[in-house]
């Protein structure tokens, strides 16, 4: 019996966090050898470290693991310089920085715009002179008033609903401000601005959903902006001391492709990629075209039709998405989540599609990666399990299971933390810790 990180409770992690049926049974007992508990990950796996990590702490892409969790990779798979590191998940681009900072080539895929447009902004800052960006500030400022406001998507509903009128117009002033800058520095500010839009309305990123909160105070688009400039300023003057290959990373700018990681055949790699660090959307209902819905509205979509769009092209990992009824679960354990949840009576009905959907297109996912990757290429995947009406999905186990089929070797599970579950849930079938944990494999040679 080992003592997990839930201090009250004992228990042999991979046999009875996963539970519920022969089939999780089987495969708990297959990879319970390579299972071990790592609790000083536990606070990498989020975007919290990246709050002090110059540049990655100014647009917080909340779904993001830190900067640190990927040099702890970078040291345990001992990449160098000749390495090429892809993220299929590419996200705000964590792992994408963090490569270029060690002088490594690196490329990424993100389905989502925003999420593109983050991972390509960012290594911008280093054309950026210290002052510059205060400079600037203070040029934009002075036009803002004057400015045609640009346009928004309006029709996607919670628009007109998140902010007051007067902020949504200066907003929209400064968009335009915006727009007048050339080439690096108008996408610095871009992402700057994309970096205000929660705190200037009245929604917050804090659920699933992007939640509406009608007696929030917000804050005023000039004021914080002007404090993103000061961080941005900030982070220029110490980036040099902090990073010591600053200077070389011109060198090693990453790719960021706006792609589909299930299809990977357009991807223009340099080489075949020699590692993965990543973690995938997580099945838990969560949508990021909610979650990043202002930021979409500004700038990446024209009206609710494109937003639709984005929605239902991203992997199925949310309770959205669509399922065609011939789709049938790729592996026995979803077959049996997926049967012991037919007599449920589940909150929403379209759990088990979900499921399926999910699992359909991460078998795409490590099938695509099995080819395009270097022979005894190393992946490090950041992953969450799940639990709906009681009965646990093993996502670490079954996703390093199909990885074996195509012909990558599980080296280790690591278990980073247990999460509890909804106090409804809880209340219903008790306190069972569910895994985040990191899956390690190796492409065999
Ligand atoms: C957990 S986040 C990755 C965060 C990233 N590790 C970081 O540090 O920012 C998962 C990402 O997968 C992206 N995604 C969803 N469906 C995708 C698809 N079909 N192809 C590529 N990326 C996709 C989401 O937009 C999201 O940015």
């Amino acid at each position: 019996m080992t003592q997990t990180l839930f201090d009250d409770i004992e228990m042999t992690p991979a046999i009875a966090v996963n539970g519920g049926g022969q089939e999780r049974e089987r495969i708990a007992r297959k990879f319970a050898p390579l299972l071990r508990e790592e609790p000083r990950l536990g606070s990498l796996v989020a975007y919290g470290g990246n709050r002090s990590v110059p540049f990655l702490r100014l647009y917080r892409y909340k779904e993001a693991f830190s900067f640190e969790l990927v040099r702890e990779f970078q040291r345990r798979f001992a990449l160098t310089p000749a390495d090429y590191v892809f993220d299929p998940f590419a996200g705000m681009g964590t792992t994408l920085f963090a490569s270029m900072l060690q002088g490594m080539d690196s490329i990424g895929v993100d389905r989502l715009p925003i999420a593109c447009f983050v991972a390509q902004t960012l290594p911008k800052f280093l054309s950026c002179q210290c002052g510059q960006l205060r400079a600037a500030f203070e040029r934009l400022v002075r036009i803002v008033p004057e400015i045609e406001p640009a346009p928004a998507a309006m029709d996607v509903a919670i628009m007109p609903l998140a902010f007051l009128e007067e902020t949504r117009l200066e907003l929209c002033r400064w968009k335009a401000a915006i727009e007048t800058l050339d080439g690096d520095l108008r996408d610095v500010f871009r992402l700057l601005f994309f970096a205000i839009l929660e705190a200037t309305s009245f929604t917050s990123k804090d659920g699933q959903f992007l939640r509406l909160k009608r007696d929030k105070v917000t804050a005023d688009p000039t004021d914080v902006l002007q404090q993103k400039v000061a961080e941005a300023e900030a982070d220029l003057a110490r980036a040099p001391r902090l990073f010591p290959f600053w200077e070389q990373a011109k060198n090693h700018l990453p790719t960021v492709c706006v792609g589909d990681t299930r299809d990977l055949t357009g991807t223009p790699f340099r080489r075949p990629p020699t590692a993965i660090i990543t973690s995938p959307p997580y099945v838990n209902r969560y949508d990021y075209t909610r979650s990043y819905c202002l930021e979409l509205c500004f700038h990446f979509i024209r009206n609710f039709d494109d937003l639709k769009a984005i929605r239902f092209g991203v992997l199925r990992s949310h309770i959205e998405s669509k399922v065609g009824s011939d789709e049938q679960p790729p592996h026995p354990v979803i077959a049996e989540v997926v049967d012991a949840l037919k007599p449920k009576d589940l909150n929403n009905p379209r759990i088990p599609l979900m499921l399926i959907g999910y699992f359909v297109d991460m078998q795409k996912v490590i099938a695509e990666w099995a080819r395009v990757l270097a022979r005894g290429a190393q992946v490090a995947m950041v992953v969450d399990n799940v639990r709906f009406e009681g009965e646990l999905v093993p996502v670490d186990l079954v996703l390093s299971e199909m990885a074996e089929s195509v012909g990558f070797r599980v080296k280790e599970i690591i278990v980073t933390r247990y999460k509890g579950n909804s106090s409804q849930q809880m209340k219903k079938y008790g306190r069972v810790p569910v895994r985040e944990s990191i899956v390690v494999w190796q492409l065999e040679g």
